[in-house]
């Protein structure tokens, strides 16, 4: 990877901690649990990432998480991740997690959350570090959302905040309005996947019925120049995954990503890897992606790293800002 690149201080705020389950661990994690898997070898698992749209991800990305038991599981999991991310420049990471899809097979709340805070609480030892984003399954009625913020209560201050995942089409943000209320009363920063698949009206909700900070993916906003103006207008953040895009198809192809266009439209574009065990690459691999597609300058990767610390839920004093003009102003005395 360039190492312009991996030396900018840089966020990751759209990354679901399921999605970094490389065939490896997973194949270990089910050993070490004695939980049976429907394929033979980590080649017969990789073969099937071959999406065709979202659902056909999710169906495998379900799967794949119900090897994932102990808080021992969920520890080494995002340890494992951090450390990965660190690589790359990774200073603060703001992860996602889904917790019906544990609950559901009789795993706790505090099991799941405990076993993410504890390597997260790791996190300074490698300079990166961050926060925990609870995300509500949209495939299920917002009643389990309801039932499963309850259950996460007891656990309030691990949490930054919450947000919504799996199948968008079908499913608009609007069903969500209650949970999400819940959430902003207590305090919760709020966030959601719009317009990944579905249309940029589901941003709008997202937006004006959620009330959301930020917008998970927003592909889809291009399409919608009112709706391009307003997140520009506001400066509110896209947390955009280039590489899950092109794998599920949400994409033909990089070169017609529109992350560029947004960018120069004025709105807070953010580069993340989503699900980087099943989409092919980490953080670093996703900048050196959409660059060399887009042909991207480096005051164009300044501003998109930049994005990322400033959309992040950090307070303004955070020392990784300085950090980050500082690590700036270096690599132009180099140029
Ligand atoms: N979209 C929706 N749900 C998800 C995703 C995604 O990209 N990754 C994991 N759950
Ligand atoms: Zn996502």
């Amino acid at each position: 990877m360039d190492p312009f690149i991996r030396t900018l201080p840089k966020a990751e705020l759209h990354l679901h901690i399921e999605g970094t389950l490389e065939p490896e661990m997973l194949f270990s994690l089910a050993k070490r649990n004695g939980a049976a898997l429907g394929y033979a070898s980590v080649d017969e698992l990789r073969a099937a990432y071959d999406f065709t749209d979202l659902q056909s991800f999710l169906d495998i990305y379900y799967e794949g998480a119900a090897v994932l038991r102990t808080e021992q599981d969920f520890h080494d999991l995002t340890w494992a991740y951090l450390q990965r991310a660190a690589r790359d420049g990774v200073r603060r990471a703001e992860i996602f997690f889904d917790p019906q899809t544990h609950i559901e097979r009789g795993v706790a709340m505090g099991t799941v959350i405990d076993g993410i805070s504890s390597a997260l609480d790791r996190g300074p030892e490698i300079g990166i570090n961050g926060g925990l984003i609870m995300c509500f399954l949209r495939h299920l009625p917002e009643s389990s959302a309801l039932e499963t913020l309850e259950a996460a209560l007891p656990h309030r201050s691990r949490l930054l905040g919450v947000g919504l995942d799996s199948s968008e089409l079908g499913h608009p943000p609007t069903e969500f309005t209650a949970v999400f209320n819940l959430a902003r009363q207590e305090g919760l920063h709020l966030v959601a996947h719009a317009g990944e698949e579905g249309p940029p009206d589901y941003v709008w909700q997202a937006l004006d019925v959620l009330g959301v900070e930020r917008i998970d993916h927003g592909v889809r906003a291009i399409e919608d120049d009112a709706l391009v103006a307003r997140l520009a207008a506001d400066r509110i953040p896209l947390t955009m995954c280039p590489l899950s895009n092109l794998k599920l198809k949400v994409v033909d192809n990089l070169a017609h990503h529109p992350l560029r266009r947004l960018l120069h439209s004025g709105v807070k574009v953010t580069i993340n890897s989503d699900d980087p065990a099943y989409f092919g690459g980490y953080l670093g691999d996703n900048y050196s992606a959409i660059t060399s597609a887009l042909g991207l300058e480096r005051e164009e990767l300044v501003d998109l790293a930049r994005h990322s610390l400033e959309a992040a839920f950090l307070p303004e004093t955070d020392p990784v800002f300085a950090d980050f003009e500082h690590q700036v102003g270096a690599s132009r005395l180099i140029d």
